[in-house]
């Protein structure tokens, strides 16, 4: 592996049989809305075989696969069988523990595409698993894994648990790599969306679940890949030219140039900004905001978790980020709403 890891890597708080622990029926949603609306896009741009077989490895009661995708068969191999049994999108599953046995009850080149969605945390031998899905592929077969940053932490593994969400990226990145089962993975992130307004955890401000995706073809495939959109298109970024023509108005229209919503007058906080000549700025706070929205993703690719928001400096006449590392950061010092 890339990584040098501890023997006790893969180990875990709770080493209880997986069975027993996944007995209980869970019949949750493990990601907020938007999040799981992003994992359906996903998967949706990615397969995009006609009527392919499918495999949701370490499934539950929703595969997470758009309705609109037509599909040959889908097998859904999990813990618990009453979640599998609700699960309207399989036309079959399997109860089998990836962990007592990493070995697929499948023969080779059965699928199209294999599916794992929040759950590679859970795997003490992902890279025997990795390989063995790259055997039940067919030949121009995907895997598509995806994660986001929630986890039953006692049955994480201990490098998951103790990995920043950037270095869970290159964590399965590695599995496919050290498998050598599959072409050159890909990966694609989409982070700091506003989290629906109806979420128990919208009070708090934080943003939608992040999603992140690594997914790669089956060593030897020739065909290429779907394009994932840019996240910088999936949030509407105006184009630049027209970002930089209202940058020069913003003096009289107080507007944001990357969403167009009124700036609000934020009171500088003079224990974050002693040097600043001036006592207010102007801010979007526009939780939408391309540019805040956006923000996340960028920062993330440099491993940063925060984002930035739209600031206009009256004295300068210049527009710039102010970093925040929250959706609420800010919002506190607003003097005049926008
Ligand atoms: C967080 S849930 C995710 C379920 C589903 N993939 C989804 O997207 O909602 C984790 C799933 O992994 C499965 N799982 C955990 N440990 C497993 C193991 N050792 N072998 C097979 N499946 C396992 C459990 O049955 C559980 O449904």
């Amino acid at each position: 592996m890339n990584a040098i890891l501890s023997n006790d890597a893969f180990s875990r708080i709770d080493e209880s049989d997986d069975e027993a622990f996944y007995a209980r029926e869970r019949f949750v949603s493990h990601l907020d809305s938007t999040a799981l609306a992003t994992i359906e896009g996903i998967i949706g741009t990615l397969i995009e075989d006609e009527n392919p077989v499918i495999l949701d490895l370490m499934a539950s009661w929703d595969s997470h696969i758009p309705p609109g995708l037509s599909r040959a068969r889908v097998v859904g191999l999990g813990l618990n069988a009453s979640e599998l049994r609700e699960n309207t999108a399989l036309s079959e599953h399997v109860i089998h523990d990836l962990n007592k046995e990493p070995s697929l009850p499948f023969a080779d080149s059965t699928f199209d595409a294999v599916l794992c969605t929040v759950s590679a945390d859970y795997l003490t031998h992902p890279i025997e698993v990795f390989r063995e899905v790259g055997r039940v592929l067919k030949r121009e077969g995907l895997f598509l894994v995806i994660f986001s940053n929630r986890m039953f932490s006692t049955k994480a593994v201990k490098v998951w648990r103790e990995a920043s969400e950037g270095e869970r990226l290159l964590l399965v990145e590695d599995f496919f790599t050290e498998s050598g089962a599959f072409e050159k993975p890909r990966t694609f992130i989409s982070k700091g969306k506003p989290r629906p307004c109806d979420d128990k955890y919208a009070p708090l401000g934080i943003p939608s679940d992040p999603v992140y995706a690594v997914y790669a073809l089956k060593s030897g495939a020739t065909r290429s890949l779907p394009v994932m959109p840019e996240p910088s298109e999936a949030v509407d970024m105006p184009p630049k030219e027209a970002i930089e023509r209202r940058k020069k108005a913003v003096k009289d229209t107080l507007a944001c140039p990357y969403c167009g919503h009124k700036l609000s007058k934020w009171e500088i906080s003079q224990t974050l900004f002693t040097e600043w000549p001036n006592e207010f700025f102007f801010v979007c706070l526009n939780d939408e905001c391309p540019y805040f929205v956006f923000g996340w993703d960028t920062m993330a690719r440099q491993n940063n978790h925060c984002s930035y928001r739209l600031m206009y400096d009256p004295l300068t006449d210049c527009c710039q980020p102010i970093p925040v590392l929250n959706h609420t950061m800010l919002k506190d010092g607003v003097v005049q709403e926008s």
